[in-house]
């Protein structure tokens, strides 16, 4: 059902598994001996995040927080919000953001900035995808599954309007469903 709403689809369940797969083994590479939290911004990470602990071998926490930048549209409205705080602290401790996608790099960025002035003992970021196009603010991802051109994608995790995120693939959303809505 949700299919007839995707123009092409641009990370297939294959890929996705791949990429997560590779992923999983630098993570474990670098962080094994350093008991990280793993902190998911939420929603939009779900999916993925469930899918790359499964590939991670070595103790780690993980934490969660809600941060808002877009509000219901397809553009940034430029503002970052903290809707939920994550319940562990982060004093001296390695944190990995994880993140569904990176486009203007603001909300990571304002986490980043708030992690380091709580006294984490270092903050990095995976994300499942970079849309390097789109960056407003100086922000590196250290870990990338993949970059993708400047477009507006949904699914696994990523949403229109809060809807798609439970299709199992990544997508190009056909223009009429966000141009044509009542
Ligand atoms: P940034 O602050 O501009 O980097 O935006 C990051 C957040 O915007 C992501 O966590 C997503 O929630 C949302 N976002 C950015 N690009 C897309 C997209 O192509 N589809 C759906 N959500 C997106």
């Amino acid at each position: 059902m949700l299919d007839k709403d995707i123009e092409k689809t641009l990370i297939s369940q294959e890929e996705l598994r791949d990429i997560i797969a590779s992923l999983g083994q630098t993570i474990t590479r670098d962080y094994h001996d350093k008991l990280p939290i793993l902190l998911g911004l939420l929603k939009g990470c779900v999916p993925f995040m469930s899918d790359l602990l499964k590939e991670l071998d070595f103790h780690l926490e993980i934490a969660f927080m809600n941060v808002s930048s877009y509000h219901g549209g397809i553009t940034s409205s430029g503002d970052v919000k903290i809707d939920m705080d994550l319940d562990t602290p982060v004093k001296d401790r390695h944190v990995l953001i994880t993140e569904d996608i990176v486009d203007s790099g603001r909300t990571i960025k304002a986490v980043v900035e708030l992690l380091e002035y709580r006294g984490a003992k270092s903050v990095e970021v995976v994300t499942l995808m970079d849309k390097p196009s789109g960056r407003i603010v100086d922000l590196k991802p250290k870990y990338v599954g993949k970059t993708i051109p400047k477009a507006f994608v949904v699914g696994y995790g990523l949403d229109f309007e809060e809807k798609y995120r439970n299709l199992p693939y990544v997508g190009l959303l056909k223009p009429d469903v966000y141009t044509n809505k009542e």
